[in-house]
């Protein structure tokens, strides 16, 4: 009898030992786990091993989807052809692009490729030159525009994609720079033909391209008004010097902005569908509407051409990343004569001065880019969405 009890006794004490190792193992497991979603755990302990100059970090996906299929894993680290150069990414950011191309969705995406590396932008030191490139030298501090693979610690980009880090800017700041300021450039410049005293009414005034387009409507020396969706995007977009912001969730625009102005010149429009006929009704005789995003839709159901005709307006479509990359090479060579300058000196324009700078709303590691795409497609940020690749000192 004795002997059961203590029989007993033992088993309960053999439990609660088991149990309690069982705890401990989990608790020392989740602390070193981790706080990123890795794209397996047999890559992630490839990244670990390999310290060969072969192989390098990126965030790749596995198949098409939401930011959940975004994952650290490791890729070879690309070589230079003749005419490009290797860099050195310290940073890079998320466009809405990327969150297109993430889900397969983005226009002309093929649905049962491989996804490749997100990333249209990075900003780094120049690694090494392909043998006929010229214009640059290891060790530069760079910025370019890349069709892909920026979600990464290196890439191979053409010499002439690539612009100087003005003096001033971090190379973490300079990541966020090219796809949406040589965007609202091209919009302005290349495509919508601005003109000094233009009132330009830009929508999704406090996004990456709307806060970079407010800055260069006022270096064109003419007037930026804007909508967005939040007191504080409008609050940003007039401390940057737009003449008006009109909150697009509390009413139509249309009415305050005829009254403000009488019609505006030209729109710089990313929302489409549902702001067509604000839209129309917003434009002077003979203006100009510039269509480059669809977030509000590709559809209208109404007499659009009617009411365009009846004003001798313009509707004008553009993109950046479908353009050849000799129409590249042209926008960032006008971008770094016109613009760049002022990133580092104020410009005088009509008395004021203006002085360029990029918006940043927030840093994410590269680990975290699911996190950061959430952010984005939450419409939480106030311009750009950074990814930290390295710290600067690295
Ligand atoms: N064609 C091109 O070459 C090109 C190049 C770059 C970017 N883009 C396009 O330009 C747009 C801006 O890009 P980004 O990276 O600067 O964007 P972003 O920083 O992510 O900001 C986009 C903002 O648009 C607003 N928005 C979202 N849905 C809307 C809707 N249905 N109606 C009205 N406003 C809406 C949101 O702000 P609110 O709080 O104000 O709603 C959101 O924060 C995107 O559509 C992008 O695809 C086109």
């Amino acid at each position: 009898m004795v002997l059961q009890k203590l029989n007993l006794i033992l088993l309960i004490v053999i439990m609660l030992l088991k149990q309690v190792v069982k705890t401990n193992l989990h608790l020392s497991i989740s602390n070193i786990a981790p706080s990123f979603s890795s794209c397996s755990s047999s890559l992630f302990q490839n990244i670990q091993r390999h310290s060969s100059s072969s192989v390098m970090r990126a965030i790749q996906q596995d198949e098409f989807g939401g930011p959940e299929k975004l994952c650290l894993g490791n890729a070879s680290i690309p070589e230079p052809s003749k005419n490009e150069v290797l860099v050195k990414i310290f940073g890079t950011a998320v466009n809405r692009a990327d969150c297109l191309m993430c889900k397969g969705a983005y226009p002309g995406q093929k649905k049962n490729s491989k996804p490749d590396i997100l990333g249209l932008e990075m900003s780094g030191k120049v690694h090494s030159v392909g043998l006929a490139s010229t214009k640059w030298t290891i060790g530069d501090r760079v910025m370019g525009l890349l069709p892909k693979g920026g979600y990464a610690e290196y890439a191979a980009i053409d010499e002439n994609h690539v612009m100087a880090v003005p003096d001033g800017l971090s190379l973490h700041e300079a990541g966020g720079i090219p796809e949406v300021w040589l965007t609202a450039y091209q919009l302005l410049h290349f495509v919508g033909n601005v003109k000094e005293n233009d009132i330009v009414l830009i929508h999704g005034g406090g996004s990456g391209v709307g806060t970079a387009a407010v800055q260069l409507v006022r270096l064109a020396g003419a007037i930026p008004i804007v909508t967005a969706g939040t007191k504080d995007k409008i609050d940003t977009c007039l401390s940057l010097g737009a003449k008006n912001g009109f909150n697009y969730k509390e009413g139509e625009f249309a009415p305050g902005v005829l009254e403000a102005t009488g019609g505006v010149n030209l729109i710089l429009d990313c929302v489409g569908g549902s702001f067509w006929k604000q839209n129309v009704a917003c434009l002077a005789p003979e203006g100009t509407w510039v269509n480059y995003g669809l977030l509000g839709g590709a559809n209208i159901d109404g007499p659009i051409l009617g009411l365009l005709l009846a004003k001798r307006a313009s509707l004008l479509t553009t993109t950046l990343k479908s353009r050849s990359n000799e129409y590249k090479a042209r926008l960032i060579s006008e971008f770094s004569r016109n613009a760049l300058p002022y990133f580092v000196k104020p410009a005088i324009v009509h008395g004021q001065e203006i002085r360029l700078k990029p918006i940043i709303d927030k840093e994410f590691k590269l680990e975290s880019a699911s996190d950061a795409h959430r952010h984005v497609l939450g419409n939480k940020n106030i311009g750009k969405v950074l990814l930290i690749v390295q710290d600067e000192k690295d």
